[in-house]
């Protein structure tokens, strides 16, 4: 017998490691005959640590599991499916994860991260073998036709990018995979660094194999240790298998990994002050043009990803674009990875084609708030994302139809808060983020989020509210336009949202009210 106790960070922090420790010896007294394998997260956070054994009907779950439920659930038959009161029946059928459209996802939490064999039964390599079969300009096409935009929340075609790479003359080209995942409330790169490396390691192989790239780095956030770790062990193990290196596949194709580890900088989630830390250098912002694809690391054409657009290309390699682009509505194809967070009740990770809307993910899929009180705010997209109030819950998830209202869709994240949330409050965060994480090359948001946070102050101290919200606005005006690169760009972003959907808040300061 097979039983999953997933190795995730969500459910280690949820004491997995205990829970495991606890199955292991229990089944080692019993004289048992049955494996832990640690899997990664399927995404249902409320569920976890979730563990799974597998019966001839499927993988039937508990949890949420704590290490004192594993004498009871051993007792009422674990290893046969057996009832108990953490029973969740069969995990496939759980209506939350099988209303979903997995592609990129598709492995997580399902199969042992670090088995090769258990990633190409399921799958796996099936992308790069048959991107081996075709030219490079053919790989970049399907990608292309596919529809895929960059998923780190700039939504750019990703098959112009890599044109613009393989276009491109150079001795030397990288891939760089962007896994600095710092905006508020996601969490998707990380499950899949967790849950999934291969699907990376495979993604950037066939992005190598496209533009003529041999060599390419994983930039890691240094809050991620464990996704580190996995991934480093994942890169080490594909080389011993052939899956990296010289002969890949047996074909006469080379590329490498090399895993990088930031130092904890927002910033360095953009891609030119990535590449500057990348160099060894600080993280401050580089000027463009020219473009990363054309003088990216080292000066050289690079191809810089995000980590969910990297893994998500071997499936649109192995099933073809068409099936991929069949999913989602007008210009934003196939599916979003979107990670609920915040005040949410059902927490985790919903991957849907583009389309569905904010109602269907926040009360059918979250179940509404955790405190039980009125929704009043989701922000979506990170810190720089917009503050949406609940009257438009009915928005479809696409690139264009936030932005149309002024926000943006981002890496996918969503946070939610409930009646008791102050948006001059949450304003005032958004500036004083900014300045705390701006690297200082340009003045508007330098000197400008430092401002911002002085006129909201006085905003909510109820001073002068009037002419400080026209100087708010001013300012803002500023960033926007001015702003060298998206950090001081879009905090006016969450700024104005909360004016515009949310004027009570700024109308009634706190200071005075109480
Ligand atoms: P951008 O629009 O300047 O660039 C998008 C991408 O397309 C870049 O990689 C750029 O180099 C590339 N590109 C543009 N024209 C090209 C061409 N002709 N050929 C080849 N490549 C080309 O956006 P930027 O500043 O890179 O990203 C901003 C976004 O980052 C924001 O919208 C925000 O959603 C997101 N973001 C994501 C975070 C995360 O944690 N994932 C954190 C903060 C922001
Ligand atoms: Fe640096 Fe901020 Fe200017 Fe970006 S907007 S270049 S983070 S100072």
């Amino acid at each position: 017998t097979r039983l999953f106790v997933p190795i995730d960070s969500t459910a280690l922090s949820l004491d997995a490691e205990e829970v495991a420790e606890a199955l292991a010896l229990a089944l080692k007294r019993q004289g048992a005959k049955a494996e832990i394998v640690r899997n990664g997260s399927r995404g249902l956070f409320w569920l976890e640590p979730l563990i799974e054994v597998e019966t001839p009907a499927g993988r039937v779950g508990y949890g949420p599991v704590t290490p004192d439920d594993v004498p009871g659930l051993l007792a009422a038959g674990l290893l046969e499916g057996g009832e108990h009161k953490l029973r969740l029946g069969l995990v496939e059928e759980i209506p939350w994860l099988k209303r979903q459209q997995r592609l990129t996802f598709a492995r997580c939490g399902i199969i042992d991260p670090l088995s090769l064999e258990d990633y190409e039964a399921h799958g796996g390599y099936r992308g790069l073998a048959k991107a081996l079969t075709l030219e490079p300009a053919a790989i970049v096409d399907t990608v292309t036709a596919s529809g895929l935009r960059g998923r780190g929340g700039a939504g750019f075609p990703t098959g112009i990018k890599w044109k613009t790479v393989l276009g491109a003359q150079a001795d030397q080209k990288y891939i760089v995979c962007n896994a600095d995942e710092g905006d508020s409330g996601t969490f998707a790169d990380r499950m899949l660094l967790e849950g999934d490396p291969y699907g990376l390691i495979e993604g950037m192989t066939i992005a190598g194999l496209a533009v003529g790239a041999t060599r390419g780095f994983v930039y890691i956030r240094s809050e991620y240790p464990h996704a580190f770790r996995t991934f480093k062990r994942a890169v080490a193990n594909a080389r011993d298998e052939g899956r990296l290196g010289t002969k890949i596949l047996g074909s006469d194709f080379s590329f490498d990994i090399e895993v990088r580890l930031g130092a904890g900088a927002y910033i360095c989630g953009e891609e030119t002050s990535l590449l500057e830390s990348l160099e060894g250098k600080r993280g401050v912002i580089r000027f463009k043009p020219p473009l990363p694809a054309l003088q990216g690391l080292f000066g050289k054409p690079t191809v810089v990803n995000n980590l969910v657009t990297l893994s998500t290309v071997p499936f649109i390699l192995a099933e073809g674009a068409e099936a991929y682009r069949d999913f989602g509505m007008g210009r934003s194809r196939g599916t979003l990875p979107v990670q609920l967070a915040g005040n949410v009740k059902r927490g985790g990770l919903v991957e849907l084609a583009f389309g569905v809307t904010l109602d269907t993910l926040i009360n059918d899929f979250g179940g509404g708030t955790a405190s039980g009180r009125p929704l009043r705010a989701v922000q979506i997209g990170g810190p720089l994302g917009a503050y949406f109030p609940a009257s438009l819950l009915d928005l479809p998830m696409d690139y264009e139809a936030l932005a149309a209202k002024r926000g943006m869709l981002g890496h996918g994240g969503m946070v939610l808060f409930d009646d008791g949330v102050d948006l001059a409050r949450q304003a005032r965060f958004a500036m004083e983020f900014c300045a705390v994480e701006s690297c200082g090359k340009c003045t508007p948001c330098r000197i400008g989020s430092t401002r911002g946070v002085e006129i909201m102050d006085r905003i909510i101290a109820g001073r002068d509210v009037e002419a400080q919200t026209a100087l708010l606005r001013d300012l803002c005006e500023v960033m926007t336009d001015g702003s060298l690169c998206a950090l001081g760009g879009l905090t006016p972003l969450p700024v104005l949202s909360a004016l515009e959907h949310f004027p009570e808040d700024f109308k009634r300061p706190v200071a005075a009210a109480a």
